[in-house]
């Protein structure tokens, strides 16, 4: 997400400091290269060996160094960064970014900087509520500062309320949107139907089948045709993820429900990508109470579902509709089997043969295969896997 980035993290005075540590692993987890500047305050709050150890780069405090005169350029470090976030920012470093003082390395750093800049304010309820403070942030956010709003929760003193700092993942996910490059919108008027995640089956009230998969790539693929221009509509089985930006999501438990769905909207779309892990069996009947135990074994009974990518298949005319495999044995003849069958114009085969493959991870190995032939990607995070399969999607349109 972050490959390559180079972001300058500045830490500021505040207790929320010690969630700056979890914030530096995540960009550098995300492939970003981190330089940290602390306000002299900030150094009370987390050592700057910490910091200095998990970022990989010297931390910068001081204007130059007292022992050899080592000067630390804020004009350098500016135009070094693509984005300098500020996290914990403090209602007195906000106070001074918007009227210009420039008395430490964090605040000349801000001053000099070129790049997009974040900050994620952290203070008291009372603090952030008051008149100032919010002078203050709309002044910044005029001056073309991103805010990332404070969450409302516990606080340091004891109060509950507004002020606590965003969380590190959703400081990341800022970030990474701040820096997203803008795509080309391709598939501006296009509209497309995306199955995800898992279906749900009952066996009664209680109790239900279901399966591993996370929903993971489907989001993805909903969020790659969404930023390339596309309508879009999301018809999601159970996952734990949010929505991506700008996507229809429409919510169904059971292989049936999901069936309606789609059936319902396929023909006003320009094709489907089917991602979901539907069950191929569901109980004959859905017991009305709990069904109690026994002192015996039990079998329940099941029945086929019905196959939704086949439907589709039928009914596709010009559209175009993708298809998903996932198999454990003669993976090539049983996906060109089912491309046939379901009237795929392409299938992704999900290789479970190899490390960083397959349900709950963000990464997977895929190949694409065609009627003309395969062709085999490297391991990739899921959201890159997204990129490929839009890119055949726009071939084939
Ligand atoms: O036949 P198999 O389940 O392996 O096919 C996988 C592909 O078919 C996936 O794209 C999956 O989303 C889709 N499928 C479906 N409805 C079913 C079963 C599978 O849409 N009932």
């Amino acid at each position: 997400m972050l490959k390559g980035k180079h972001i300058i993290l500045g830490i500021t005075g505040s207790i929320a400091a010690y969630k700056s540590a979890v914030l530096c692993r995540l960009l550098v987890g995300a492939g970003a290269e981190v330089k940290v500047v602390m306000t002299p305050l900030a150094k009370q709050f987390i050592t700057p060996l910490t910091m200095a150890t998990l970022s990989k780069n010297p931390i910068l405090v001081d204007f130059f160094n007292p022992e050899n005169g080592e000067w630390n350029s804020h004009v350098k470090l500016g135009l070094w960064a693509d984005c300098y976030l500020i996290a914990p920012a403090t209602a007195n470093t906000l106070a001074k970014m918007a009227t210009g003082v420039a008395d430490n390395l964090l605040l000349t750093t801000y001053l000099s900087a070129r790049c997009p800049v974040a900050v994620a304010p952290a203070m008291d309820l009372d603090m952030y509520a008051h008149t100032a403070t919010q002078r203050n942030l709309e002044r910044l956010r005029e001056d073309g500062v991103h805010i990332i709003a404070p969450a409302a929760g516990e606080l340091a003193s004891g109060l509950v309320g507004n002020g606590r700092m965003a969380e590190p993942q959703d400081i990341v996910a800022a970030v990474a949107e701040l820096l997203a490059e803008k795509k080309k919108p391709t598939l501006t008027g296009k509209h497309f139907l995306v199955t995800a995640g898992a279906t749900i089956e009952p066996i009664d009230p209680v109790r239900y089948i279901s399966n591993h998969s996370s929903g993971k790539m489907g989001y993805a693929v909903a969020e790659e045709l969404a930023e390339r221009g596309a309508q879009v509509t999301l018809i999601s089985g159970r996952t734990a993820l949010t929505t991506p930006k700008g996507v229809e999501r429409v919510d169904v438990l059971s292989a049936e429900e999901m069936y309606q769905a789609c059936v319902e909207r396929f023909e006003q779309t320009d094709g489907a990508v089917m991602c979901a892990a539907v069950a191929d069996y569901t109980p004959q009947s859905v017991a009305s109470e709990k069904i109690k135990k026994g002192e015996g074994d039990m079998a329940i009974a099941l029945k086929r579902t019905r196959d939704i990518a086949a439907e589709l298949g039928q009914r596709k005319g010009n559209r175009i509709l993708v298809g998903f495999a996932m198999e454990t044995q003669n993976e090539q003849a049983n996906a060109e089997d089912k491309l046939r069958r379901k009237n795929f114009d392409f299938i992704v085969l999900n290789s479970l043969r190899v490390e960083g493959a397959g349900f709950r991870g963000d990464t997977n190995v895929v190949s694409l295969i065609d009627a003309t032939g395969r062709k085999d990607l490297p391991l990739m995070s899921k959201r890159e896997v997204a990129e490929h399969i839009v890119d055949k999607i726009e071939e084939s349109l």
